[in-house]
């Protein structure tokens, strides 16, 4: 299937844009500083599915987050803002993801998914 390509020039800091990628919602997040320093800092608290912050980023790029938008529990689109971990809240059966996207809390077994993806230039990505 089909690769797209992004401009994240269209995110400003501390956005969120959702774009469809293979049937699926993907969310491009442009972290702020302060949600970077907070995903590092949980990277050693206890998790269903642990991953330090950085494998979850580009090096060198730690604002910019792709995650494919589906609840790793049975596949609702969670929410950003919600929940106890400052990221995204799933309303289906309460999963809490923190602003790296790690399951920290309820019935979802993993991370939101990392696809394949990367830059082409400094401000457009490829995703697939
Ligand atoms: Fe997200 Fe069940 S589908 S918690």
């Amino acid at each position: 299937l089909a690769s797209i390509e992004f401009d994240l020039s269209k995110v400003a800091e501390g956005q969120q844009v959702v774009v469809k990628w293979r049937g699926k919602p993907l969310f491009i997040r442009n972290r702020t500083p302060q949600q970077i320093a907070a995903a590092i800092k949980d990277d050693g608290a206890p998790m269903p599915d642990p991953q330090p912050d950085e494998a979850r980023h580009k090096p060198g790029k730690p604002e910019w987050l792709v995650l494919v938008g589906t609840c790793t529990h049975l596949g609702c689109v969670p929410t950003f803002g919600g929940g106890d971990y400052g990221g995204w809240f799933c309303p289906c059966h309460g999963s809490h993801y923190d602003v790296s996207g790690r399951i920290r809390k309820g019935p979802a077994p993993k991370n939101l998914e990392v696809p394949t993806w990367d830059f082409v230039s400094d401000t457009k990505i490829k995703i697939g």
